[in-house]
């Protein structure tokens, strides 16, 4: 198995595929600022995968006692706390996750959403060549293209991301490009999520967004949990069947198994830059999202249509075809498994990890 550093795998993507690589028999070092994210999250994920209570050793780090997670807090654009972490142990391959996220967020400062995604890939990428590691798996978004012509869509279609977000992922994409072209030996995957959702079965981890949600899924678990009166919902003169937005949801435990799946590739094969959307293939409307929430939660989610958002898309669904065919990897869990399990985590944490 390998040694593996994680960057930003205290957040809701990173936290669940840690706990899917720990149960692969991986060991993992994470390195996490907690900016949007908490260390509850990675005891929890000890817990989940039945390692040792996490002891302390020193301010900045600690670990599970057999030393299969260990966690440093540390910023991805420091090479101070980067370089110690490849001279330290061998490190065998990264998962990148540390980033910035929200889409309306990265419109009102993009000099920030520069600076953490693009800036902190770069230094991060710089601190793998110095540390002798050249495999990495990106955690990349279907943000980047933008306003598609045609769905479901290929990874061969155009990238024209339309908002920051969506730019500094095309960025540092466009590097890995410009590395694996100079440096041959690179092997990189650049996985291009569309929209994460749920939680693990367990209830126990989740997504916890600080401040007010951006995206649809944890409101709609605010508004079944009574933290929110009702859910705006953006638009029902979209060209859909019955006029609002369609996207691909895909299980957070499914994303993090198409991480394994594309980290045992890499590490497996020839250098190779490999490029795939991570969905399911499946669009489901916002109302048809809304009635399955409340058939698995049982409770009532009241709803009221407001504007189109701007910079909204009709519809975007994944072409899954090519994880398909090179790693034998497609989405397992139903709209159903998403929404009961989505539902299990809210219950159990009305207020995310902050309780
Ligand atoms: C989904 C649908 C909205 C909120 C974004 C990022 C993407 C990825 C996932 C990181 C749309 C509608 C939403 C609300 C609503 N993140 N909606 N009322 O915009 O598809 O994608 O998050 O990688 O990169 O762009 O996700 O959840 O915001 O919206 O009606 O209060 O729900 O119009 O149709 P989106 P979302």
């Amino acid at each position: 198995m390998a040694n593996l550093l994680i960057t930003g795998g205290a957040g809701f993507i990173g936290s669940h595929t840690c706990l899917a690589l720990l149960q692969a028999g991986h060991r993992l070092v994470v390195l996490d600022n907690f900016s949007n994210s908490q260390p509850e999250a990675l005891r929890r994920v000890a817990e989940l995968a039945a390692l040792e209570p996490l002891t302390t050793r020193g301010y900045a780090c600690w670990a599970t006692a057999d030393q299969r997670l260990i966690v440093h807090q540390g910023d991805v654009r420091a090479r101070q706390d980067l370089d110690p972490l490849f001279a330290t142990a061998r490190i065998d391959g990264v998962l990148h996750f540390a980033g910035l996220k929200a889409v309306a967020d990265s419109i009102a400062q993009p000099l920030q959403y520069w600076d953490v995604n693009v800036t902190g890939s770069v230094c991060l990428l710089q601190a793998m060549a110095a540390g002798g590691c050249r495999t990495l798996v990106f955690s990349s978004s279907a943000t980047l293209y933008g306003h598609p012509e045609r769905v479901p869509i290929p990874e061969e279609a155009p990238i024209r991301p339309i908002n920051p977000y969506g730019q500094t992922k095309a960025a540092v994409e466009q590097l890995l490009v410009d590395v694996a072209a100079s440096h041959p030996d690179w092997r990189i995957a650049r996985l291009r999520y569309f929209n994460p959702v749920a939680a693990h079965p367990s209830g126990h981890i989740g997504e916890d967004p600080h401040g007010i949600p951006s995206n649809i899924f944890p409101l709609i678990s605010q508004v079944a949990m009574g933290r929110r009166p009702v859910l705006e919902v953006f638009g029902n003169d979209w060209p859909s069947a019955d006029g609002t937005g369609v996207r691909d949801y895909i299980h957070v435990m499914d994303l993090a198994e198409g991480h394994g799946a594309a980290l045992a590739l890499l590490l497996a094969e020839a250098p190779q830059l490999l490029t795939l959307n991570l969905g399911s293939g499946q669009g489901h409307s916002v109302l048809e999202l809304v009635r399955a929430f409340a058939a698995a939660s049982g409770q009532p989610i009241p709803i009221h249509f407001s504007a189109r958002r701007p910079g909204d898309s009709a519809v975007s669904i994944a072409d899954p075809g090519a994880a398909a065919r090179r790693m034998g990897w497609r989405t397992r869990r139903s709209l159903g498994q998403i929404c009961r399990d989505g539902w299990a985590w809210q219950q159990a944490n009305p207020q995310g990890y902050s309780a």
